[in-house]
């Protein structure tokens, strides 16, 4: 669907350079590596927040493509207004209706009137995964979805995801630090160091069979 064949420099410094990449729907890919690897680059440029060198080639037409970054915001307004901005006026109560389902699926219709600028870090990581969520996209670049969230909220947050992409059947790109949330969700490991894909297949290859001694020295600190 999606093939990605860019470069990123700052200054003097490439961060990214990938050849190739690409992205099909209905597979999830978990996009890993330290801090600093080009994850969150990486992320912003095939979600086109973000420039790069190279292209990125589409078999048709652009993706519908939702993107939540890594600092993931609300604005200052209600959780329900949040859920509500950019959609249409008309078919109204549908919509508000599935904008209340979604707040309460995350645990947040308690607080649907509370202004969003008050959520704690994981509550804005749960109404930026449930604001996404109003729409069907065919490309889904998540980065670091869940990292502020407790226990119970990842697994809330990865059922949800799951019941999305059985529905939408996307292409998902998440960017994770944890294995054991690549195991759960992916098909495909893409594993960055230093910018440049170190080592990519599927979950069952990369983990259980790392040709990369970067990617081994990984998985044994990161369990
Ligand atoms: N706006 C910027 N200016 C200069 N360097 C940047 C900028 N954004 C990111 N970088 C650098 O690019 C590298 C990759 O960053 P990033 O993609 O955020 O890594 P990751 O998400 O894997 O932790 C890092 O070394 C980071 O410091
Ligand atoms: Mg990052």
């Amino acid at each position: 669907m999606v093939e990605v064949s860019v470069t990123k420099k700052y200054g003097e410094r490439t961060v990214l350079d990938v050849d190739k990449l690409r992205f099909e729907r209905g597979k999830v890919y978990a996009v890993m590596g330290s801090n600093g690897s080009g994850k969150s680059t990486f992320a912003g440029i095939l979600a086109g927040v973000l420039k790069g060198d190279g292209e990125i080639i589409y078999d048709g037409k652009k993706p519908e493509t939702g993107y939540m970054p890594q600092k993931s915001f609300a604005f200052d307004m209600s959780l329900t207004a949040n859920m509500l901005l950019g959609q249409p006026l008309r078919g109204r109560k549908a919509i508000r209706d599935k904008a209340r389902r979604l707040l309460a699926d995350f645990g947040l219709g308690e607080m649907s009137k509370k202004n969003a600028k008050k959520l704690s870090g994981g509550e804005t990581q749960k109404l930026a995964l449930a604001r996404l969520m109003m729409e069907e996209h065919e490309l889904l670049i998540l980065d670091e979805p869940t990292a502020a969230m407790d226990v119970n909220a990842v697994e809330k947050a990865e059922k949800f995801l799951k019941d999305y992409f059985v529905r939408s059947r996307p292409a998902i790109v998440i960017v994770t630090h944890s294995p054991a949330q690549a195991r759960r969700l992916a098909d495909e490991v893409i594993f960055l160091d230093e910018g440049r894909v170190e080592e990519k297949g599927s979950v069952a290859e990369a983990f259980g069979n790392p040709r990369s001694d970067k990617l081994k020295k990984f998985l044994s600190v990161n369990g």
